[in-house]
């Protein structure tokens, strides 16, 4: 395995690592975490979709009562909270609570209420923690919207995908097991952009381009042309 560039290396320097760090970042639905995963099982390293600890904190709030709670009590439970991430074939899988909760991270409901929670600072800690433990050793492809730019501003790579609003409504419709339809495009179309500005415009870890991301508009190009070409790049920097 390549040691990565000189003088380079984390917390730990470059011993013990297992692969590069693949960041991939970009707007709701721009297919990040499908790619990840392919990316990553052609690697042989693991996948680390960030976005599932912030729905996981959000799920855990909501069926708590506390999703809206001050600034106190918010902190309070957050820290309290019996969350982990844990390395399972390939993937790392959310704990809560020693349950992996599945379909319910991915519900409107919380989907509707996740970027108001992510952009509060305990939110924002807990998951800096967790993430950047589960990346220490390299050999992960982790997407989200700060990966590039505050979790792991010294990975080898770092990409960022873009899709057009309208793509981006018809591949979650399609997620949802609906028939995408104009109207509905329209109206997903909506909610999407509505998150992303959110997503943009906070204070804490914005979304943004990393300067040094490679970005890729995957709005005509297949799911396996996009792995490919991730592929190579990673390939390229040492994995
Ligand atoms: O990626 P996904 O759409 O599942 O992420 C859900 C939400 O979690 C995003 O809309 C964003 O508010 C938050 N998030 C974040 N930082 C990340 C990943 C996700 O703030 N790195």
């Amino acid at each position: 395995m390549s040691p990565g560039p000189a003088g380079g290396g984390g917390p730990d320097g470059d011993h013990g690592r297992h692969g590069i760090r693949v960041a991939i970042d970009g707007p709701a639905a721009s297919g990040k975490s499908t790619t990840a995963r392919a990316v990553a099982e052609r690697l042989g390293y693991a996948h680390l979709n960030s976005g599932l600890l912030y729905r996981a904190i959000t799920w855990a709030g909501l069926e708590g009562g506390w999703v809206d709670a001050g600034p106190d009590e918010f902190a309070r439970r957050v820290g309290e909270l019996d969350l982990e991430l844990r390395r399972r074939n390939g993937e790392f899988v959310v704990v809560v609570a020693d349950r992996r909760p599945g379909g319910e991270l991915t519900t409107r409901a919380v989907s509707r209420r996740v970027s108001d929670v992510a952009a509060r600072e305990p939110a924002r800690t807990r998951a800096l923690e967790e993430l950047r433990e589960a990346g220490r050793r390299g050999g992960v492809v982790c997407d989200g919207r700060d990966i590039g730019t505050v979790v792991f501003p010294d990975a080898e790579l770092k990409v960022y995908l873009v899709a057009t609003a309208e793509e981006r409504a018809r591949r979650r419709l399609l997620d949802y097991d609906e028939t995408p339809t104009e109207e509905r495009i329209a109206a997903e179309a909506e909610r999407l952009r509505a998150r992303d500005e959110k997503d943009a415009g906070r204070e804490l870890a914005p979304l943004r381009k990393p300067d040094d991301a490679v970005e890729i508009d995957t709005t005509d190009l297949r799911p396996g042309e996009v792995v490919d070409s991730i592929v190579e790049l990673a390939r390229e920097r040492g994995a």
